[in-house]
């Protein structure tokens, strides 16, 4: 069966990485997380101090520091892909509330966005590939056989990030991830760097009211009807 490109984009918590994960483990496809590549950068950029309440993010420091940052995955012995920063295993601390705090302003940098989309077309020389993200669809493989698109009420999923943090051993106030989400949904769609938008050729999932069993079943149908012939 020829291998193809899947591309999931859509707004955050709206379940698309648990989507993508499942698809992917179920046809055989290599899973990539765009958004934990934002997320790592994000870290780096914490962690050298290139972020400051007063005057936001440190942009021209980051951007010289691009060449440094490194990151790549890794399959952990229970089988959950986790994000290397440089090497060191920082997939819990990119999902805490202060990277998510910071992702955005750090994602809305032209030179963070190219390096970034670089790397992860990359991963997609092969085929083969699940990638969920924000611009995958119109922007990273804007050719790709199979794109989605998923939404979800702001509410749907700030309940679903909150219990997930609490899942995560990292429990949050739920009226501050729903305002966290709200706040990267309005940077994510109007900055001016491939901002998060539907593919005009992508299938619309609206997962408000979908099992997961559900979603996956639409996703296997359409995967069936891109890769049939
Ligand atoms: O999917 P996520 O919530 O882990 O993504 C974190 C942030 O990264 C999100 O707020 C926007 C940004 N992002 C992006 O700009 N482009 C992508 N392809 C993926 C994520």
């Amino acid at each position: 069966m020829k291998k193809i490109t899947i591309a999931i984009d859509g707004y955050s918590s709206s379940g698309k990485s648990t989507m993508a994960k499942q698809l992917a483990k179920k046809i055989g496809y290599v899973y990539v997380d765009s958004g934990a590549m934002y997320r790592a950068t994000t870290l780096y950029a914490l962690r050298h101090g290139m972020t400051s309440r007063e005057t936001g993010v440190d942009t021209a420091a980051l951007v010289a520091a691009l060449p440094d940052i490194h990151i790549s995955f890794t399959l952990a012995p229970d089988e959950t892909q986790h994000t290397l920063l440089n090497g060191e295993d920082v997939e819990k601390e990119i999902r805490g509330m202060e990277v998510s705090g910071w992702v955005s302003p750090v994602a809305v940098i032209p030179e963070v966005r190219h390096y970034l989309v670089k790397l992860q077309q990359s991963y997609g020389n092969d085929k083969g590939i699940v990638m969920d993200g924000r611009d995958i669809g119109t922007t990273v493989f804007p050719d790709a056989e199979m794109k989605v698109f998923v939404q979800a009420s702001p509410e749907v999923r700030a309940r679903r990030r909150y219990e997930e943090l609490i899942e995560k051993g990292t429990p949050s106030d739920y009226d501050a991830v729903l305002a966290n989400i709200k706040e990267r949904d309005h940077i994510d769609t109007t900055r001016k760097e491939s901002p998060l938008r539907k593919a005009e050729d992508a299938f619309v999932l609206d997962n408000d009211n979908l099992s997961r069993e559900e979603q996956m079943e639409v996703l296997v149908k359409l995967f069936d009807e891109k890769t049939r012939g």
